[in-house]
């Protein structure tokens, strides 16, 4: 089994605020991210896919195919949008990194083999600043 990893990129603006908190508890635990205003991070996404090379190409996966599958699947549905405002399948969540993964999971797992049979999901890293990732596993 082979591993390959594709980068992709985004800028998006968000809030995390609890509505059932006091402005001060929001502002406690979710520092700038509560900002009133919102704000914006660039996000780097690493796609992680496994599956045994086709003798034909030597690929697991065509980083071509891959790299459309994101963009179509997520970067365009996110890219310069308000997570919380803007975003369908966010709508009444928290746009933490956490949920920001797992939501991404859902949509791209079932796509990969439709366009590699050979290949599945296997991570997602999605770095919200330098110091601060989250990653899933489908777990
Ligand atoms: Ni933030």
């Amino acid at each position: 089994m082979i591993y390959i990893t594709r980068k992709e990129h985004f800028n998006a603006a968000h809030k995390l605020y609890n509505t059932n908190w006091s402005e001060e508890k929001n502002l406690a635990v979710f520092g700038p991210c509560a900002n009133a205003n919102w704000h914006g991070h660039n996000f780097d996404l690493y796609v992680t896919v496994k599956g045994k090379p086709d003798p034909e190409t030597g690929f697991v996966m065509n980083y071509k195919d891959l790299s459309k599958l994101v963009r179509d699947s997520i970067i365009e549905r996110v890219d310069h949008k308000n997570l919380n405002l803007d975003v369908d399948f966010l709508q009444g969540k928290l746009p933490s990194c956490e949920t920001l993964i797992y939501e991404f999971w859902q949509l791209l797992a079932p796509v990969i083999p439709r366009v590699a049979p050979n290949c599945q999901l296997h991570a997602l890293k999605l770095f919200e600043t330098h110091n601060n990732y989250a990653e899933y596993f489908g777990e």
